[in-house]
């Protein structure tokens, strides 16, 4: 907060002024450490639902609750100065009905204190949307690939190739911007259809799996951090390879500690002579 009350950050009216201008900077955060580090390089930041595999070893984003978003969710506003901070609506806290969503979507605002709320559908989700952004919430849409419809929609994998599901895909993009989202994240479909929504859509849209046609991009900031070595998904770049890192560091603290060389003199308190 300033001197005048007013926050810094950026708010969702600029993430949106931003299509068309350059290439939106997003990642997810999940921590007050890691979101100090993130901050002065990201417009955005989301507190993504991911965090139910990332941090708590979950097999799907399914089993997060309302609570562990709100939690992670302050703790990231603990560490952010300047970029627009967006929690995720858990699976389950949105879905039943317009009037759930907007109870839980305001918990999210009024605990955490951040800028808006992510939820996940298409034209199903229309109503609900424009429910939220017309009683001051502001929505970031998600459609294509959704994970938290990963049960029935039967795994995860590209989406758009056929006819049929680009037009669905293209239908939901545009219900979801019409019903009053700041912005739209695009999951895993092929180039032609992200860059075919990103065309028709005045809001911007921001791709993971999506190609670089869309307005911005996001990507989960452990996977491009090379924090897990064992899969890699196409769509992701690891711009770092911390695993090995710390595994190296881990292997080394155990045998300095085994042979007595950790903790040395210069980490050791003596009296004062
Ligand atoms: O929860 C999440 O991390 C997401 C990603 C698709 C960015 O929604």
């Amino acid at each position: 907060m300033s001197a005048t009350g007013q926050s810094k950050r950026n708010t969702t009216a600029q993430i949106e002024a931003m299509k068309g201008t350059r290439p939106i900077v997003s990642l997810t955060a999940y921590t007050t450490p890691i979101a100090r580090l993130l901050d002065p390089h990201c417009d955005l930041l989301l507190v993504g639902d991911s965090l139910g595999m990332v941090l708590y070893g979950l097999e799907s984003t399914v089993g997060v609750t309302l609570d562990m978003m709100i939690a992670h969710g302050q703790g990231v506003m603990r560490g952010v100065q300047k970029a627009c901070v967006i929690v995720d609506m858990p699976f389950g806290s949105y879905q039943e009905s317009r009037e759930q969503a907007f109870r839980n979507a305001v918990r999210i605002l009024k605990e955490t204190g951040c800028d808006g709320v992510k939820l996940e559908g298409g034209e199903e989700m229309a109503e609900t949307v424009a429910f939220l952004t017309a009683r001051g919430v502001p929505v970031f849409g998600h459609v294509g690939l959704m994970p938290q419809q990963v049960k029935t929609a039967g795994g995860y994998r590209a989406l758009g190739r056929s006819e049929e599901e680009a037009e669905k895909i293209r239908r939901d993009a545009k219900a979801i911007e019409q019903a009053g989202a700041f912005a739209l994240l695009v999951e895993g479909t092929v180039e032609t259809l992200a860059r075919e929504i990103t065309a028709s859509v005045g809001i911007p849209t921001i791709g993971i799996g999506a190609s670089p046609a869309c307005d911005g991009q996001i990507l989960v900031s452990d996977d491009m951090l090379g924090l897990f070595s064992d899969f890699k998904p196409r769509f992701v770049k690891h711009f770092a390879e911390l695993a090995p890192t710390v595994s190296k560091a881990v292997e080394a603290y155990a045998e300095e500690v085994k042979a007595r060389t950790f903790p040395g003199p210069e980490h050791t308190f003596q009296v004062k002579k």
